[in-house]
């Protein structure tokens, strides 16, 4: 089964309209004629508009890092996922682990975002992932079948496919500790089979990322694993050489 592979940038609280156009610009020169690999950059949300306009007609994809579930209303602060079609966002990134830290976001309320992504003909970069409290206590499937039941519960069988599913254990996180490629092939099989579970045969052709400490020495052994489809990759994708190398290992023979 050959699936595309997808390699993302989440910026984070990184990068104002100047230096995200600078970043956006490097990115969009290196990579555009990249083939087989799919590349997104997500900006701070006070960025999206200016470099969507410059990746307008590229083949890189803008995301957002975060949405709200409700299209309209009285929920100040909050940005709904047709306002970022709008922007022309392509993915959104839901249940990000930090998100889920220092937010409170829980598991249903992912599958809320999830399912208004999907709603708004966007796709869903859903991220899932356990702590090492959770790792050492041998919680982790557990953990992660939790986390995939929350936010995937009344998803059709037809949306399966524009999901991509992000692995990134919380403890690979801006720490510089990757998991191995091995540690991170084990639990991708275990999604993949989980996600069979659910959806049947389509779950073959979803993409499913890793992310936690993706660098340049680590990107091509990760990503030579069979069940990683591409990688979401925070501090690295701050600097358009890290960022344009990893994505350049994505690029299966
Ligand atoms: P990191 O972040 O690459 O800095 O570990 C990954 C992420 O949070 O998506």
């Amino acid at each position: 089964m050959s699936r595309t592979p997808i390699v993302v940038g989440n910026w984070k609280l990184h990068k104002g309209i100047a230096d995200a156009l600078a970043l956006a610009t490097e990115v969009k020169n290196q990579l555009s004629a990249l083939r087989d690999v799919e590349v997104g950059i997500a900006p701070v949300f006070t960025a999206l508009h200016a470099v969507g306009k410059r990746l307008d007609g590229c083949p890189v994809a803008l995301v957002a890092q975060d949405c709200f579930w409700q299209e309209q209303g009285a929920w100040t602060g909050e940005v709904a996922p047709s306002l970022l079609a709008d922007v022309g966002c392509r993915y959104v990134i839901v249940g990000h682990s930090e998100r889920r830290q220092h937010f409170g976001e829980l598991d249903a309320a992912v599958g809320l975002k999830a399912r208004a992504v999907l709603a708004a003909g966007l796709a869903p970069i859903l991220c899932v992932g356990e702590t090492d409290r959770e790792r050492d206590a041998n919680e982790t499937f557990a953990r992660l079948r939790a986390q995939l039941a929350g936010a995937l519960a009344d998803v059709p069988a037809a949306d399966a496919e524009r999901i991509v599913v992000a692995y990134e254990p919380v403890w690979a996180i801006g720490t510089g500790r990757s998991a191995t490629p091995a540690q991170a092939q084990e639990v991708h099989a275990f999604l993949r089979a989980e996600l069979r579970d659910r959806f049947g045969d389509v779950a073959a052709k979803m993409r499913l990322q890793y992310g936690g400490s993706v660098k340049p020495e680590n990107a091509a052994e990760l990503l030579s694993m069979p069940d990683i489809d591409g990688a979401l990759v925070g501090g690295a994708a701050l600097e358009a050489a890290k960022f344009v190398a990893i994505a350049r290992a994505a690029r299966r023979a």
